[in-house]
């Protein structure tokens, strides 16, 4: 599981592989010349600062060159033109050795001044190096960013409603925005820092085997126990403190838990008892607390030690290989140590990139949950674009739950005829607005099936069925937009003369022209609020300009007050003529405008009739209304 998700992480790195290659070689170049920076101590050491033995040569360093460097250099380019790939290898490796070899025999005055030129120029190709790896790699990085967000919003955007009524929105924002981040993290350490720092730790490793391989053993056996051990204490640390903000948060929460219900603390006379349950609290973070700064004391002076232990071993063996002068200068040493202790690094970096890595594979477990998510409501690819409504919609024996084992349809037979008024009523919780979403598809029935002109939703278009239904609903959403654009939303080649009319007829004209940029006014989070009734009206303007032939309203008109509930009601009476309507509602006033009355009640039709059949029959309906009135 967790190698499949890094593999599908890796793969979405394929497009830039281009600019991955690069960045690998400049991570290559940049451990390179890091090593190659630390062996110039060699130079320094053995001659410059004076401790070779034949002080008396006096050769310039063209000369010095010319005698070492120079001829090696055209070896190999000569084995580069005749493409043998060993050779050039051997000759590559001479290079380095010619180099130090021509600073050798120079006068001391020329070496210094080689081995300062040099130095300069390796640290700037290092830097450089450094520069372009990140050039390249910010490139890769943001670039699966972006692709990996689209990805998944494309995918999100498209599953069903039961998905997102499952989902908490705040969770599904997070892995767009946080998550994704991690995962991209993963990409990067995985491929360039890790990568680096292995080159890195192998160059160094390769410097002190070259040094010498019996030294790199005695290290081998001191550096890495001593480094195992702070390792372990970081991780410790990291644990303790970890749990000690958890603690913090517990006893945070408790505070304000008990500030805001301080009247119910005092009501039932818990002062004492919260006081108790306080204490526990604080105590428990003053213990974590307590052994990680004991914890954090002891880290320093510990890594410090160690570190000095090691060092000391590796002196005496190195040292004494110096004083008896069995093939150890005093460069060489210095050389060794430096690569050496800077195997520590990369070292430490390796350890932190695991970490991060793991991170990011749960976050990728995340991301990658969403995009395997099956969307419940799916297209045939056989599927047809609806004809108009001309005949009826008709629920044949249409069973639903969100939950399967727990249906709240049972077993609907319903035909709305076209052209038709059908009203739904009965007490909340009867299932009205789930039987209302089955229309537009946004759940599909368990069992039976509903047919539009005779033909099975499922084996037309979604885009083709929902462009025929226009759905407004308690709750309207307005995008952060202009009035213009919150009305026209979805429609194409839309001129204003048509959005004025429609906000006519939706009662919604006055108060648009009343507001500072009329149609060009931006609503929503950051503009102009409206009331709920204006709110509703822009909604119902938005189903006017569509002029779909089936309407569907659910309670539109139940969040408003009396005066902008008649306004509303005036907007809908227009537009529900001629059309087949759906209508959701617990006024009197729209009930007898419909042709028809159901009565729903636990997910069941109980009662059908005009409203004054109903009336007469004196069931539910009849009870139900006069409970209302
Ligand atoms: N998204 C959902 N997930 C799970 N249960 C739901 C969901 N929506 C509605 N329900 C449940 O389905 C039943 C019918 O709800 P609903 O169709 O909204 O009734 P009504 O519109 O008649 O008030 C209720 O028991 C409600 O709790
Ligand atoms: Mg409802």
């Amino acid at each position: 599981m967790k190698n499949n998700i890094f593999l599908r992480i890796l793969v979405m790195a394929q497009p830039y592989k281009g600019r991955v290659a690069l960045a690998l070689l400049f991570a290559l170049i940049f451990a390179a010349s890091s090593g190659a920076t630390l062996a110039m101590l060699l130079p320094i050491f053995d001659d410059v600062l004076g401790a070779r033995e034949d002080t008396d040569s006096s050769l310039s360093l063209d000369q010095a060159m010319s005698q070492t460097f120079i001829p090696c250099l055209e070896e190999f380019s000569s084995s580069i033109l005749s493409g043998n790939t060993s050779s050039t290898l051997e000759k590559a490796k001479a290079l380095p050795g010619a180099f130090l070899e021509g600073i050798h025999i120079s006068s001391p005055s020329q070496a210094l001044l080689a081995v300062i030129i040099t130095i300069v120029f390796l640290i700037l190709i290092k830097n450089m190096a450094f520069f372009l790896q990140t050039f390249f790699i910010a490139s890769v990085e943001e670039g699966m960013l972006r692709d990996l967000r689209v990805k998944v919003y494309s995918h999100l955007i498209k599953l069903d409603l039961g998905y997102f009524a499952r989902s908490r929105s705040g969770e599904l924002t997070t892995r767009i925005t946080a998550d994704v981040v991690r995962i991209k993290k993963t990409v990067t350490q995985s491929l360039i820092t890790l990568v680096r720092q292995i080159l890195l730790l192998g160059i160094y490793f390769f410097i002190t085997m070259w040094v010498s391989w019996k030294l790199t053993l005695v290290t081998i056996a001191v550096l890495p126990p001593s480094m195992a051990l702070i390792l372990l204490l970081g991780k410790s640390l990291r644990r303790k403190s970890h749990r000690s903000q958890e603690k913090m948060a517990d006893f945070a929460s408790f505070l304000t838990e008990t500030i805001t219900g301080v009247r119910v603390v005092k009501a039932f006379a818990m002062e004492d008892f919260e006081e108790k349950r306080f204490l526990k609290s604080v105590n428990a973070h003053r213990k974590y607390e307590i052994s990680l700064r004991r914890m954090k004391a002891l880290s320093g002076p510990m890594t410090e030690f160690l570190g000095a232990v090691a060092a000391g071993v590796i002196l005496w063996y190195g040292g004494n290989a110096v004083i008896e002068g069995t093939g150890m200068s005093p460069g060489k040493f210095m050389v060794f140590l430096a690569a050496a202790l800077s195997m520590m690094d990369p070292a430490k970096g390796i350890s932190k990139t695991y970490a991060s890595i793991q991170a990011g594979l749960a976050a990728g477990e995340r991301v990658f949950g969403i995009i395997d998510t099956p969307p419940a409501i799916v297209e045939y690819s056989s599927a047809v674009i609806p004809e108009p409504l001309s005949r009826s919609i008709r629920f044949e024996n249409v069973s639903f739950g969100y939950d399967p084992q727990k249906p709240v349809l049972k077993n609907i037979n319903l035909e709305i005829i076209s052209g038709e008024i059908v009203a739904l009523v009965g007490p909340s919780g009867g299932g009205k607005s789930t039987l209302a979403d089955m229309i537009p598809r946004f759940y599909d029935p368990d069992h039976g099936r509903i047919l539009f002109d005779g033909i099975d939703l499922r084996k037309l278009t979604i885009s083709g069925l929902r462009s025929q239904l226009g759905v407004v609903t308690q709750e309207t959403v307005l995008f952060n937009d202009t009035v213009f654009n919150n009305i026209a939303y979805g429609a194409a080649d839309i001129s204003i003369g048509q959005v004025r009319d429609a906000a006519e007829i939706a009662n919604a004209l006055e108060f648009i022209e009343y507001m500072p940029q009329g149609f060009s006014t931006v609503i929503g989070e950051r503009g102009v609020t409206l009331s709920g009734g204006q709110r509703q009206r822009l909604a119902i303007a938005r189903a006017v300009l569509k002029n779909p032939p089936i309407l569907i309203f659910d309670e539109a008109t139940s969040a408003l007050d009396t005066k902008s509930e008649k306004l509303v009601q005036q907007a809908i009476d227009v537009l529900v003529k001629g059309r087949t309507s759906l209508v959701i509602a617990h006024r009197l006033s729209t009930i007898r405008k419909a042709d028809r009355v159901l009565y729903i009640e636990g997910g069941r039709i109980l009662e059908e009739g005009t409203h004054e059949t109903l009336l007469a029959l004196g069931g539910r309906y009849s009870s139900l209304w006069k409970m209302q009135f």
